[in-house]
């Protein structure tokens, strides 16, 4: 048993809010609380009040329960991890594994049947439906899972597997299953998922999703002006083209 002594500092030790309950960016959990609350009313038309929001959204649950089970889990205690991870799980159907790492405002909206592994990272602003599964592909060992930037969203039933990065302000339809890495500001859909949108500009279906070789619009655009140029000075169009 611990001494009065003793206890006193470990209560002292978890009080301290340099240490306790900080994930990403060094908040304590009041302060997130309250972040958090504040960010379920900028995305969810249907929050009416703040005790409504801090007693009923399972997502904001599951979150809080997770910053908790990762204290423990950084500090080697991963049965105690699990176990909160597991009762979390139970009350909001929500599987966030203790290793994860999870930045600030994450809105996890409805929540039910979402899985986020182990060596996964979220950014900051991100928006999760119902669904999602940010998992491995059962073929990697070690780090397996997704980096998710900021500002993303992933909608609902999305599956995002294995250790690939998913840039900054992009949108994953509902459904898609997305297997490989995604550049910043762009919109992925479908099975397996693919570009559909980059910086604003719509890209051509039935491309192939290889990332080494992304459609780029503007040079396509060009190209068809330098073809357009060319074919005119043979004299083989006339010039009312418009681009
Ligand atoms: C992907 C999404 C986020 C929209 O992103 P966006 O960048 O605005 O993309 P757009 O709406 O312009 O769609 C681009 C193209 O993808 C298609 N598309 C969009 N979502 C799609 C999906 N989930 N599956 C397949 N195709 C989809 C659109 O039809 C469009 O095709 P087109 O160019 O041939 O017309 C949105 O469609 C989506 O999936 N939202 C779901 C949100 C959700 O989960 N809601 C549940 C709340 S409970």
């Amino acid at each position: 048993m611990l001494s009065i002594n003793k206890s006193g500092t470990v209560l002292k030790h978890l009080c301290n809010k340099r240490c306790f309950f900080l994930v990403r960016g060094r908040i304590p959990l009041f302060k997130r609380i309250k972040d958090d609350i504040a960010m379920v009313f900028e995305q969810d038309p249907a929050a009416r009040s703040s005790i409504e929001v801090f007693l009923t959204y399972s997502g904001l649950h599951a979150v809080w329960w997770h910053l908790i089970a990762h204290w423990f889990f950084n500090r080697r205690m991963y049965f105690i991890a699990r176990s909160i991870s597991q009762i979390s799980r139970f009350f909001s159907g929500i599987e966030i594994h203790p290793g994860a790492k999870i930045g600030r405002r994450l809105f996890i909206d409805h929540g039910m049947g979402i899985v986020i592994g182990e060596t996964c990272t979220i950014g900051d602003n991100v928006t999760i439906y119902q669904g999602v599964t940010l998992g491995g592909t059962g073929k990697e060992r070690g780090k397996r899972h997704p980096d998710i930037g900021d500002n993303v969203l992933i909608a609902a039933g999305a599956k995002v597997l294995g250790n690939i990065q998913i840039g900054n302000n992009v949108n994953i339809g509902a459904n898609s299953v997305v297997l490989k890495c995604v550049p910043d500001y762009s919109t992925v859909v479908g099975i397996p998922g693919r570009i559909v949108r980059q910086n604003g500009v719509k890209v051509k279906v039935g491309k192939s999703f290889e990332h080494t070789n992304l459609p780029d619009p503007v040079y396509e655009k060009l190209k068809e002006l330098e073809r357009h140029i060319e074919a005119s000075r043979n004299g083989e169009i006339q010039d009312d083209y418009v681009i």
